[in-house]
């Protein structure tokens, strides 16, 4: 059977103070598993929305809320290292130092599947994409609910990831059973994906667990090419997700990049522009650059100096420029170096790469 869209989302807060209080809402979200249901819950990257996925059904109702493409493969989340063999063929030698390393945490690997996966996970692929993920919610969820757990971000399709229950809500109300409130993610940016298939490992999507780290870890590791250019509808890129508009306000977005100066100037000109024809406008900017704008829109995204705040609020910035009625929002560029590929890398995706350079 599949939904139509008029469920009672029952919204579960999170007892940070006494963990144990929270056995009762992993055990209710257990139940709605057990069903074909759906939960959204936190990650220390994004909220994921989950579903059982070794149930066919439920997986195809994941697709269904979230408004999702069919080719568009899911991951599957686990509890613990040992839950890993049964979904996978192998495990490459390079994939057992990296869990080591890094899991929990927030790198998907890539895997040739196993026959118990569901097709419709992979999207028709023989690949599986699997995450053990630091968070103690979600890894206190899914030990509850004893099976592996398909999740993608909990937003609906093309919008900004959820980093705070309240995304999920606005998105998925009534879509899906339940969400779970664990409050602000602390990662802020979707999970590295890493296809550990081949002999030189290749970052699919970049994250915070990043190419640096990585190469210390295994030595050689490629970037597919789509990251550095804009994917078409007809290319076939390796992570079917990537070809698709992501991340978007609802507002046109435009990068700017240059000297800070002459970026905040060409800024300050389309702002009062805008403001001319009667277009909301507004930009986003950084501790350090807050001060050159004269919008009363100005939305500061984090610290230059530590990109780990803008990787943290740069999801819940691009849905603020929905919440003010911006039609316009002219943005900053940030460095690619590190954590920074990964930032730039979604908004670059929610600005349709609308870039500008000045000069
Ligand atoms: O941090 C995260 O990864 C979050 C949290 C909830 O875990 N999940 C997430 O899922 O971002 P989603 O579905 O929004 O993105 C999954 C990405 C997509 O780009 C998809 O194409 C890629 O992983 N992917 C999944 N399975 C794949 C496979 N077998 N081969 C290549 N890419 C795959
Ligand atoms: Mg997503």
């Amino acid at each position: 059977m599949l939904r139509c869209g008029s469920l009672i989302t029952k919204l579960r807060k999170i007892d940070v103070f006494n963990f144990d209080l929270n056995n009762e809402i992993f055990k209710e979200a257990s139940e709605i598993f057990s069903k074909g249901g759906l939960v959204a819950f936190p990650t220390e990257t994004v909220y994921g929305l989950g579903a059982n996925a070794l149930n066919e059904q439920a997986v195809k109702n994941i697709y269904k809320a979230k408004g999702r493409p069919s080719d568009n493969p899911l991951i599957v989340h686990i509890a613990d290292k040992k839950d890993l063999e049964p979904l996978v063929r192998e495990v490459p030698e390079k994939a057992s130092i990296i869990i080591e390393r890094f899991w929990p945490g927030s790198i998907t690997l890539i895997f040739k599947k196993s026959d118990i996966i569901p097709s419709v996970i992979s999207g028709g692929l023989d690949t599986v994409a699997i995450r053990l993920p630091k968070n103690e919610i979600a890894r206190s969820l899914i030990a509850v609910a004893k099976c592996p757990i398909a999740a993608p971000s909990a937003n609906s399709s093309g919008r900004p990831s959820p980093t705070l229950a309240e995304h999920v809500l606005e998105d998925l109300n009534g879509k899906i059973d339940m969400i779970i409130d664990g409050g602000a993610c602390e990662v802020g940016l979707e999970s590295t994906v890493l296809d550990i298939t081949s002999e030189f490992p290749c970052i699919l999507r970049p994250g915070a667990v990043t190419r640096e780290m990585l190469e210390d870890a295994i030595g050689r590791v490629d970037i597919d090419k789509e990251i550095f250019s804009e994917v078409s509808d007809t290319d076939t890129p390796k992570s079917p997700g990537m070809k698709y508009t992501h991340y978007s306000p609802k507002a046109n977005v435009t990068i700017f990049i240059g000297d800070k100066i002459k970026v905040a100037e060409k800024i300050n000109n389309l702002v009062f522009e805008a403001e001319h024809k009667n277009v909301k406008a507004c930009v986003i900017a950084t501790e350090q650059t807050k001060s050159l704008y004269h919008s009363s829109n100005v939305l500061v995204v984090g610290d230059k100096e530590k990109p780990e705040t803008i990787a943290a609020n740069l999801f819940k910035t691009l849905r603020e420029c929905d919440s003010i009625n911006a039609s316009e929002v002219f943005t900053e560029s940030f460095s690619e170096d590190e954590l920074g590929l990964a930032i730039m890398n979604r908004l670059k995706k929610a600005s349709g790469y609308n870039i500008c350079k000045v000069d």
